[in-house]
């Protein structure tokens, strides 16, 4: 049998992760399930890990929730590590969004400003999980879905040294589970090349005579349902620039290609106090979900869950680790070292790309130079990233500046300092190493 260890365990999305197990249980026969949690969380991992047990026990399987804050306790010979947790919590989330915002710069969870602090705040924590790991469960599989999950990935690699981690995000199976619809085909009559950096990954798409079907795709994502995730504000892509490229962007593309109108977007429901930062509308629905997992006769994963942006998270995480348990050899879109698929990037940079998983990780699938336009925008992205993580770990202040100054999202000048400087205080209590 199979330990499982699921980290930030009182996640609104562990219901979502039972499913997945419980829906694979022939294939990936777990014994025991354990949820880690912090003390701030305790009264949400005690509602959804009860909730967790209703689940498996309304199943045929006998599989028992254990509920921990000791997080060595329940490393000890740990088979697969799932992270999904949040430093701060949804309230350091606010932060990220409002205090930029109230510069004029995008507030996102994952981009610009706010995602490179929600990176100082994660890194020196995986990299702690990855230590403890390396002494309770050498032989274990992390599979990372914690944000900003490529620069998460990449650093548990790079310096955590730990290369048995495979990182993950919802974006590419919502494009994969929404499109083949848009031109009347079946999922399982395309073939699907991802290639970039997570949250900012291109992908062509071809049919099974091996004919390029990604154009016919552009042409029908403007009158249907693309798979955008439910937090990110549905601009349209230019056409005439999705057709140079022939590649489709991912979801978050949008705050790059048209930045002007997405942060219009965001400052306006910024500025209304009935709507808020998407952090603030999340802490509505959270509470909503947890008063649905408090019900002793509710065994399965509400539909409201798919209110939030992480919906079908589970397919990828189930997914990725019954892949690796049983050798599937799965097509599977992922966060893993590049080793020459992108060969724009260096070998060593953890990348966004489809591969197959199976007993040894991930095998990346070669994609190929990208033209100029991807290429820059690529390279610069990937090197911010880097400046990030460096920055994380030493809490170098130069560093941190330098990130911000390279980032597209964030003007450089004295309100870049301004903000880098007011996040760090905001976030004082979890950035130890600044
Ligand atoms: P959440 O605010 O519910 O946090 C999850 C849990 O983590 C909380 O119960 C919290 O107490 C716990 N936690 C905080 N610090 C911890 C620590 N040091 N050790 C253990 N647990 C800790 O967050 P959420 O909305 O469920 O999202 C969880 C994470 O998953 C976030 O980082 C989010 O960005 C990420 N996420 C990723 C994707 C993706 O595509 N990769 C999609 C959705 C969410
Ligand atoms: C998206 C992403 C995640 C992101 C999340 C936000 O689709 O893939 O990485 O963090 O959903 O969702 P939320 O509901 O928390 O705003
Ligand atoms: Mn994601």
């Amino acid at each position: 049998g199979i330990k499982l260890v699921t980290i930030g365990g009182g996640s609104s999305y562990t219901p979502e992760l039972m499913e997945g197990f419980i829906k694979r249980y022939e294939e990936l026969p777990i014994r025991e399930i354990w949820l880690v949690d912090i003390e701030a969380g305790q009264d949400k991992l005690d509602i959804v890990g009860q909730m967790a047990q209703r689940m498996w026990d309304a199943s045929p399987y006998d599989v028992k929730v254990h509920l921990t804050l000791d997080r060595r306790e329940a490393l000890q010979d740990a088979d697969f590590v799932t992270t999904q947790f949040r430093v701060g919590l949804l309230d350091a989330r606010i932060k990220d969004e409002r205090i930029p915002l109230s510069y004029g710069m995008v507030g996102q969870e994952t981009n610009g400003a706010g995602g490179i602090l929600k990176a100082f705040r994660t890194i020196p924590v995986i990299l702690d999980i990855v230590e403890d790991m390396k002494q309770l469960c050498p032989d274990a599989w992390l599979v990372n879905f914690t944000n900003p999950s490529g620069m998460v990935t990449d650093a548990v690699i790079r310096y955590g040294k730990w290369d048995k981690v495979i990182g993950l995000c919802n974006v590419p199976v919502n494009a994969m589970m929404a499109e083949p619809e848009l031109i009347g085909k079946k999922p399982e009559e395309l073939i699907y090349s991802f290639a970039g950096l997570n949250h900012f990954h291109w992908h062509r798409v071809h049919d099974v005579h091996g004919q390029d079907v990604t154009r016919d795709i552009i042409d029908k994502m403007y009158d249907g349902d693309s798979g955008i995730p439910a937090n990110i504000h549905d601009m349209p892509f230019f056409k005439e620039q999705l057709q140079q490229m022939n590649m489709i962007p991912c979801g978050y593309h949008r705050y790059y290609y048209r930045a002007e109108e997405m942060l219009a977007h965001m400052l306006e429901e910024y500025r209304d106090p009935a709507v808020g930062t998407r952090a603030e509308q999340v802490k509505q629905t959270e509470a909503e979900l947890f008063e649905l997992y408090k019900d002793p006769n509710l065994d399965h994963k509400p539909e409201q869950l798919s209110k939030r942006g992480g919906a079908h998270y589970s397919d990828a995480a189930c997914e990725t680790i019954a892949s690796i348990y049983a050798n599937k050899n799965t097509h599977i879109v992922v966060s893993t070292k590049n080793n020459g698929a992108v060969p724009d990037l260096a070998p060593d940079d953890v990348v966004e790309v489809s591969a197959y998983i199976g007993a040894t990780g991930a095998k990346p699938i070669a994609f190929g130079a990208l033209a100029p336009a991807e290429k820059g925008w690529l390279q610069v992205m990937k090197n911010m990233e880097r400046c990030v993580e460096e920055a994380a770990v030493t809490g170098d202040y130069g560093l941190a500046l330098q990130a911000f100054i390279i980032n597209p999202l964030i003007p450089s000048g004295e309100t870049a300092k301004r903000v880098l400087d007011e996040l760090l205080i905001a976030h004082k209590a979890y950035l130890p190493q600044f």
